[in-house]
């Protein structure tokens, strides 16, 4: 039995899928009970009236270039929340398994998890060595029946990378026992290379990638999981067989066309250089007691009274999220780098 069997649920494994209506799209289609006309006002070549391709090939196949890794390596799904809780349900038992993450995180993790039932263990990233990964500790709380270790580099809230020789140590320390998830959601900000080259070396890397953050692209719902061709399949064997829009197709293949590719690089050395100037001003205010270093495109900062700042970022217009609930972080708000105009008036909004 290989190692992914070997750690799927046993149900999933024995599941028979369902069979979706055929892709066949050379022949017209009276075998999805569908209606034939587009609806009136629609553009009939985005065909509403269609179900779409079940993980459309165009766009795996454009994923698996954008990100350097071969087509069978990918599903896609409806943003990297969708890759997430299928994972929690290809291989967390309800009442058995559990999934470890490294607090404070990204809270999808914990929820897809505990929505399946899953316990969830954790290693606390140290606040005093920047948030980094403590791997002894998360290798020590790491029990027999943990199934996902989830990684989030650059991490959210905190911003920062985590160190890629200690996500791999752990990513060889678990070897056929766990997926070690990495979200490299905010990649694209850090200036590093994505984990996607190692993932022929280490079979039980998985990494997330999303469209909704360096491509503009969080209303399209679009994201994809990069893993061992094993994992992938088992996993299109439980994702909604349509989960694709075909709004949402066109909507990707066109930001991943050359000419807005070239647009893409200068929003995002425009946000680069925006948070350069964030993390400065920020860090000169007075109310302000901390800014902690970002690879992403937010910046984590402690204040005097966060819940004031909160308030008059509001009473500005702006809204900043609040980030005191995190374990540790009792006085922080996350920003989001926003356009020039919109940093300015929140420095104003707060100086
Ligand atoms: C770390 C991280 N992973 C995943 C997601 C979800 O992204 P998507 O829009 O692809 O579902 C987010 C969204 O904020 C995030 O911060």
């Amino acid at each position: 039995m290989s190692w992914v069997a070997q750690l799927a649920r046993p149900d999933i494994l024995a599941l028979k899928v369902y069979e979706h209506a055929a892709w066949r799209p050379q022949l017209e289609r009276l075998h999805a009970n569908e209606l034939p006309w587009s609806p009136a006002g629609a553009d009939p070549r985005t065909e509403v009236n269609r179900y779409p391709e079940p993980q459309p090939r165009a766009l795996i196949e454009r994923l698996a270039a954008l990100y350097g890794v071969a087509a069978d390596s990918v599903l896609v799904g409806r943003g990297s929340d969708e890759a997430i809780d299928l994972l929690c349900r290809a291989f967390c038992r309800a009442g058995q398994d559990a999934v470890l993450l490294c607090p404070p995180t990204f809270g999808m993790y914990s929820v897809s998890a505990r929505i399946q039932g899953a316990r969830v263990l954790t290693a606390p990233l140290s606040m005093e060595h920047g948030f980094a990964l403590d791997v002894p500790q998360l290798l020590e709380r790491c029990t027999p029946d943990t199934k996902l270790v989830f990684l989030c580099s650059p991490n959210n809230p905190t911003g920062n990378l985590l160190e890629e020789q200690a996500m791999l140590r752990i990513a060889r320390a678990l070897a056929g026992r766990a997926i070690v998830v990495v979200d490299e959601a905010y990649v694209e900000f850090a200036g590093r290379p994505s984990l996607a080259r190692l993932l022929g070396e280490l079979p039980n890397l998985a990494l997330l990638r999303t469209l909704s953050k360096a491509y503009g692209l969080a209303g399209a719902r679009c994201g994809a999981l990069l893993a061992d061709p094993e994992v992938i399949r088992l996993l299109r064997k439980i994702i909604p067989p349509y989960a694709i829009a075909k709004l949402t197709l066109d909507a990707v293949l066109c930001r991943l066309a050359p000419e807005a590719l070239a647009e893409g690089k200068e929003q995002l050395a425009t946000v680069l250089a925006e948070r350069a100037r964030l993390t400065r001003a920020l860090a000169g205010l007075p109310r302000v007691r901390r800014v902690w270093p970002s690879d992403s495109n937010f910046i984590l900062a402690e204040f005097d009274d966060a819940g004031a700042a909160l308030e008059q970022g509001c009473r500005a217009g702006l809204l900043v999220r609040d980030a005191r609930g995190y374990p540790g972080l009792g006085r922080a708000l996350r920003i989001t780098i926003g356009t020039a105009q919109q940093n300015s008036r929140l420095l104003e909004a707060w100086s």
